[in-house]
C-alpha cells in the first residue's frame, strides 16, 4: 500500500518542478524586451559601461536596515525550506508504520509530526510574507531614489548634452532601466538567496539521509541543469532575434502610419502593406521555430525530471529492501531532490536577469556620474540697481558641440546698448538663433567673450543671467501642461497673483484670457484648451515680462503669426521693449526698420551694421534682403 501512496506524492512534487520550468521558458520569451527601444535594431550600441558599485551603495544605505530585515526572513525562510522535506519524511514513516496495522494508534502517532510541520509551514508563510513586503519596500525606495537623482541630474545638463542625446532614449533610462534595475535587484535577493540556501541545505540533508542516492544525483543533476542552460540560452537568442523582428515591422507600420499622407499622396498603399507583410511573415517564422525549441525544451526537461524521479524510487527502492533506507527517507530525499532542481533552475534563470540588471543599472549610473560644463548656479551677481543691460560680444567664434568642425560664428562681435533695439537679419541658418543661445549661455563660445555691463557672462551666476535678467521668446512658444496662471507665472514662481494679471495686460492677453469661462484657471497645453499661435505666443510674453528682464530677445517671435495675429503680438512686444535692451530676431521688415541698430548676419560675422535708412542707401546685402521680400 506504501507504493502508490509514495508515487503519487513524488508525483505531485514533480508537477511542481514542470510549473518551474514552464516558468523558465515563459522567461526565455521575455527574456528579450529590448534593452532600449530607441536604438533602431542592427545598430551596435557602444560599449557597456561599468557598474558603480560605490554610487549603488549611496542609494542603498538608507535602505541598510529594512534590507537586513529582509535578507534575514529570506534565509529563514529557505532554511525552513530545507528543513520540510526530513518532516514529511518522519511524517511518511509513521503514516507507513500505521498503514501496517497499527490503525488504532494512528491519529495520536501522527499528530505530533503533522502539527510540526504545519507550524513550519505557517511560519515559512509568514517570513516569505515579511521578506517580500521588505524587499517590495526596499526596491520602491531605491528606484525612487535614483529616478529622482537621474531627472534632477538630467535637467542640470548642458543643453549640448541634449543636442547629442535623444530625449526618448533618457526618458528609458528614466523609466525602464530603472525598473529592470529594480527587478532584477529583488530577484537576486529573494531568489538568490532563497535558491542558494536550498540547494546546499538540501544536499547537505539529501547526504545525510543518503550518501549512495546523493552520489548518484550528483552525477545526474549538474549535467541536466547545464544542458538545460545551454538549450535555455540558445532559446533566448533566438527570442532575441524574433524580438527585432517584431520591432522591424513595428517601424514599418509606425511609418507608413504616421506618414499617411505622404504614402496617399505617392499611391504606395500596396507597396507599404507588402513590405509589412514580408516582415511579419518573417518574425512569425522566428516566432515559431522558437516556439518549436521551447515545446522541445518542455518535453526533454520533463522526461528528464521524471527520469530522475523514476531513478531515484528505482534505485532507492534496492536500497530500501536491503533496509539501508526507510519509506520515509525515500520520500524526503526525492522532496528534497526536486527542492535541488527547482533551485538550480532558478539560479540559471537568475544569472541571465542579474546580468540584465546590472547593465541597465550601470547605463543609469552612468548619466548619474555626468556633469554639467556649465554649472545652474555659481557666480557673480550684478545688483539691480547698478544692471545697466549692456550687452557685448567680443569677436566672439562658435561651432556647435555635435558639429565641431563647422564653424556657425566666426569673430562675431556687436554692441547692444542700455534700452536700445538691436536687430540681427541674415540668411536662414546664418546663425542669428546661434548668437541668442550664447547669450542666454546655452552653449559656450569657442573663443571671444560676451559681457553684460562690463562683466564676462561666464563669470555671472547662470541661473541668475537665465531667470532675471534676460528674457527670451522664440518663434514657438511652449506651454505647460497646466493652467493658464501657473504657465505664466514660471516666469517668477514667487509672483502673486496681481502681478501675474499686470504681465498679462503687459502682454496684450488679459482679455483674451477673461474671455474664456474658466479664465486663468484654463488648463493649457497638449491636453487642454487649444490657444491659437498669437494667443500663445501673447501667453509667453507675460511670462518673459513677469521677470520683469533687463534684456530681452525675441527670436522670430511674430514670424509663424498670420498678419492679425501679428499685429496684437506686436503691439505687445512693443510695449514691452521698451525701457528694455532688446536683442531683435526678425525676418519681416516691419518688425526691424523701427530697430536702433540693424546688423546684417553673413558668413559668422556681422557683414555691415547701421539704421534701415543707412543701409538702404549702402546698397549692400541689406538691401538685397528687403529687396527679395
Ligand atoms: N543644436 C544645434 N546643433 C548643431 N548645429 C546646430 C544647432 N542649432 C543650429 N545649428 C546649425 O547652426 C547653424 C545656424 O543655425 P541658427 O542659429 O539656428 O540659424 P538662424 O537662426 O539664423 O536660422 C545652422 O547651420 C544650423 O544647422
Ligand atoms: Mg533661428
Amino acid at each position: 500500500p506504501l507504493a502508490p501512496r509514495c508515487l503519487l506524492l513524488a508525483g505531485s512534487a514533480t508537477g511542481c518542478v514542470v510549473l518551474g520550468l514552464l516558468g523558465t521558458a515563459a522567461h526565455c520569451q521575455e527574456a528579450t524586451v529590448p534593452a532600449d527601444p530607441t536604438v533602431p535594431p542592427g545598430v551596435p550600441e557602444p560599449a557597456e559601461p561599468p557598474f558603480d558599485w560605490q554610487l549603488f551603495w549611496t542609494f542603498l544605505r538608507p535602505q541598510l536596515l529594512a534590507l537586513s530585515a529582509a535578507v534575514m526572513l529570506a534565509l529563514g525562510a529557505a532554511l525552513l525550506n530545507v528543513r520540510i522535506p526530513v518532516l514529511l519524511g518522519q511524517l511518511v514513516n509513521v503514516v507507513a508504520q500505521c498503514a501496517r496495522g497499527h490503525i488504532p494508534t494512528y491519529l495520536r502517532e501522527v499528530q505530533r509530526p503533522a502539527l510540526r510541520l504545519l507550524a513550519v509551514y505557517c511560519l515559512q508563510g509568514l517570513l516569505t510574507f515579511g521578506y517580500i513586503a521588505l524587499l517590495a519596500r526596499v526596491g520602491e525606495q531605491v528606484a525612487g531614489n535614483m529616478r529622482k537623482a537621474l531627472f534632477t541630474t538630467l535637467l542640470r545638463q548642458d543643453v549640448a548634452f541634449f543636442d547629442a542625446t535623444r530625449t526618448g532614449q533618457l526618458v528609458t533610462r528614466l523609466t525602464a532601466d530603472i525598473q529592470e534595475f529594480k527587478s532584477s535587484f529583488k530577484l537576486a535577493i529573494s531568489q538568490g538567496l532563497r535558491s542558494g540556501t536550498q540547494t546546499v541545505g538540501c544536499f547537505v540533508s539529501l547526504y545525510l539521509l543518503s550518501p549512495k542516492l546523493t552520489g548518484l544525483l550528483i552525477v545526474a543533476l549538474p549535467a541536466l541543469v547545464g544542458a538545460g542552460a545551454f538549450i535555455g540560452a540558445f532559446l533566448r537568442s533566438l527570442s532575441r532575434q524574433a524580438q527585432e523582428q517584431v520591432a522591424k515591422a513595428t517601424v514599418v507600420a509606425d511609418e507608413a502610419l504616421g506618414n499617411v499622407r505622404t504614402v496617399r499622396a505617392f499611391a504606395m498603399e500596396e507597396q507599404q502593406a507588402r513590405l509589412f507583410c514580408a516582415e511579419v511573415d518573417r518574425s512569425g517564422q522566428l516566432s515559431e521555430q522558437l516556439g518549436l525549441g521551447i515545446a522541445a525544451f518542455q518535453g526533454l526537461s520533463n522526461l528528464a525530471l521524471n527520469g530522475i524521479v523514476l531513478g531515484t524510487i528505482f534505485v532507492g527502492g534496492s536500497l530500501m529492501a536491503g533496509n539501508e533506507l526507510s519509506p520515509g527517507d525515500l520520500m524526503s530525499f526525492l522532496v528534497a531532490s526536486q527542492t535541488v532542481q527547482r533551485s538550480l533552475a532558478n539560479i540559471s534563470i537568475l544569472m541571465g536577469q542579474v546580468v540584465r540588471g546590472l547593465s541597465a543599472g550601470a547605463r543609469v549610473f552612468e548619466l548619474l556620474t555626468l556633469e554639467p560644463l556649465v554649472p545652474l548656479r555659481g557666480g557673480g551677481f550684478i545688483p539691480a540697481h547698478s544692471l545697466r543691460g549692456r550687452i557685448c560680444f567680443h569677436h566672439v567664434s562658435f561651432s556647435y558641440p555635435t558639429r565641431p568642425g563647422y564653424p556657425v560664428l566666426q569673430d562675431f562681435s556687436l554692441t547692444l546698448p542700455p534700452c536700445q533695439t538691436v536687430a540681427i537679419v541674415g540668411p536662414s541658418g546664418g546663425g542669428k538663433s546661434t548668437v541668442a543661445a550664447l547669450l542666454e549661455r546655452f552653449y559656450e563660445p569657442t573663443a571671444g567673450t560676451i559681457t553684460l555691463d562690463g562683466q564676462d557672462i561666464a563669470d555671472l551666476d547662470p541661473s541668475w543671467l537665465r531667470g532675471q535678467v534676460i528674457g527670451f521668446i522664440s518663434q514657438e512658444p511652449v506651454l505647460f501642461a497646466t493652467t493658464i496662471m501657473e504657465n505664466i507665472r514660471f516666469g517668477k514662481p514667487e509672483a502673486s497673483d496681481a502681478e501675474v494679471y499686470e504681465a498679462a495686460r503687459q502682454a496684450n492677453a488679459d482679455g483674451f484670457i477673461r474671455s474664456f469661462p474658466q479664465g486663468y484657471d484654463t488648463v493649457v497645453g497638449e491636453r487642454g484648451t487649444a490657444l491659437s499661435g498669437g494667443q500663445k505666443q501673447r501667453i509667453a510674453i507675460a511670462r518673459a515680462l513677469l521677470k520683469d528682464p533687463a534684456v530681452l530677445i525675441l527670436d522670430e517671435a511674430t514670424s509663424a503669426l498670420d498678419a492679425q495675429a501679428e499685429r496684437a503680438v506686436q503691439e505687445a512686444l512693443d510695449r514691452a521693449a521698451t525701457g528694455r535692451t532688446v536683442l531683435l530676431i526678425a525676418h519681416r521688415l516691419s518688425t526691424i526698420r523701427a530697430a536702433n541698430l540693424i546688423a546684417v548676419l553673413a558668413r559668422g560675422r556681422v557683414a555691415e551694421a547701421g539704421t534701415h535708412e543707412e543701409l538702404l542707401r549702402r546698397g549692400g546685402l541689406y538691401a538685397k534682403l528687403i529687396q527679395q521680400q
